[in-house]
């Protein structure tokens, strides 16, 4: 992944602090789409065995619903999962360059696995489809035998195809949040920068392993708000086949949101212990004191929904969902900036180093300040060497100085009142080295 770092243009201080705008903007689209993707395939995949076992139709609608609410346009996949994904890596890439840390490496990795994922995803969903086909074709055309048996065989292969795609993306699925969310946590631990991150430390390390933890916690409690709302919102157009069916996804969609908030918030602190300790900071507590407060309303619509049986409110959970994401990326942003300044100091000195050398590049040689430069164009109004202008010609003035370097430059800082014949000399506003430079030069000069 050496390549990435080599894509790496050294940025000014006020670049960085705009890429970081950039990384949490990343992760408010990309948090949220892992977690429903991940929620609602988990979730189909349960249905799913559950209506092979029960034979229960219901069981079967809801797990079709589950996977066709997350993946109802493919351009979705890549706006709010692929693309993200792809630009964090560039983000932690400049940000961490020079650190020894290979987090987007890893990040690009775990791009590969969501990739795949993507892919078996949608297998899954048209799997689902074209099976239903097959099963309708084959009830219909009982006439020609031969027919019946490819179709036979067709579904049998497309269920087959089906199943594997639904287990091999929910692994490769894992694989990849595991991996981005490891990643992503070791760049805040700055303890193992120096010795490098291997994958071991990173996939074994608490932090990892409890924000993941939160992280499906949230993925089940958005994906059931989500599932709410697609299913019952006023203009969803859906008709039902039974109302068995409608009143069991509202209720497990209910309780399971209910509970996933309940246990969310101790996760949450759980993940906070598990920081390392520079990471901590003032403004990453309020973030966390925010997704938690907003954590506690969401489970008290939820259980208000429950008691009244209703869906009333499952938009606005939906809203205060965004909000705890949001909050929850804030807050390890937050982590992430503290324990980061060290890094950030280290990149600004090494911007600057690099734009003198493109300085070099050009021709455009480092500034060294030159004393001459200085006389020309602030002196050189008032002063001669040989003739009185506004004040007195150095060749008077100057031979008082000899082996005085010190004072003139002092005077050239700061001018007080010397000769009666002539008014006060303005202060020039000249910065020290500036300074010593034209004093170097009049003393230089003077006396040819
Ligand atoms: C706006 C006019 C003005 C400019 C510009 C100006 N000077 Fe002067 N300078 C004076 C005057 C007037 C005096 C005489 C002040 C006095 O004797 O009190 C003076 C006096 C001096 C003296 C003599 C001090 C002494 O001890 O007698 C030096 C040396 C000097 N200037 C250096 C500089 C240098 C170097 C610059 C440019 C960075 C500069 N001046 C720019 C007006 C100017």
């Amino acid at each position: 992944m050496e390549f990435l770092d080599k894509l790496v243009l050294p940025q000014s201080a006020h670049h960085m602090v705009l890429l970081k705008y950039l990384l949490v903007l990343t992760f408010i689209l990309l948090i949220p789409y892992l977690s429903v993707l991940f929620g609602s395939l988990t979730l189909s995949l349960y249905f799913e065995r559950k209506s092979a076992k029960t034979s229960d139709n219901k069981y079967y609608h809801f797990a079709k619903e589950l996977i066709d609410q997350v993946t109802f346009n493919k351009g979705v996949a890549f706006a709010l999962g692929l693309v993200p994904m792809l630009s964090a890596a560039f983000c932690y890439a400049q940000l961490l360059h020079l650190s020894g840390l290979n987090v987007p490496g890893y990040i690009l990795i775990s791009f590969l696995f969501l990739l795949a994922a993507v892919i078996l995803i949608y297998t899954y969903k048209y799997t689902y489809h074209l099976k239903e086909i097959f099963e309708f074709a084959s009830n219909k055309s009982d006439s020609q035998s031969g027919i019946i048996e490819e179709l036979e065989s067709y579904n049998f292969r497309t269920s087959h195809l089906h199943k594997r795609a639904g287990w091999y993306g929910i692994i490769f699925l894992t694989i990849a949040i595991y991996m981005f969310i490891g990643a992503v946590q070791s760049a805040v631990d700055t303890s193992n920068w120096q010795n490098g991150s291997d994958l071991i430390s990173i996939i074994i390390s608490l932090d990892t392993i409890t924000y993941f933890l939160q992280f499906l916690a949230a993925s089940i409690g958005l994906t059931s708000a989500y599932t709410l709302y697609r299913n019952f919102r006023s203009n969803s157009g859906k008709e039902h086949s039974s109302s068995g069916s409608i009143e069991f996804v509202k209720n497990f969609s209910l309780k399971t949101g209910l509970i996933a908030t309940i246990i969310l918030p101790a996760l949450i602190i759980l993940n906070i212990f598990s920081k390392p300790v520079e990471s901590l900071s003032f403004n990453m507590f309020g973030a966390s004191l925010a997704a938690l407060f907003l954590l506690l309303f969401i489970s008290i619509l939820f259980y208000v929904m429950i008691k009244e049986s209703s869906v009333k409110f499952s938009s606005m959970v939906i809203y205060l969902f965004v909000g705890v994401f949001t909050f929850i990326v804030i807050k390890d942003q937050f982590a992430f900036d503290t324990s980061t300044k060290k890094q950030f100091a280290m990149l600004a000195a090494n911007y600057e180093e690099y734009q003198n050398k493109i300085k070099e590049e050009y021709g455009l040689a480092v500034e060294a300040i030159s004393g001459a430069d200085i006389y020309n164009g602030k002196c050189i109004a008032c002063h001669k060497f040989d003739q009185k202008l506004v004040g007195p010609p150095y060749n008077e003035t100057l031979p008082k100085y000899d082996g005085k370097r010190d004072q003139l430059i002092k005077f050239i800082m700061n001018p007080v009142k010397v000769n009666p014949d002539y008014p006060a000399m303005p202060n020039q506003g000249l910065k020290p080295k500036e300074a010593e430079a034209v004093a170097d030069y009049l003393l230089t000069t003077y006396k040819k």
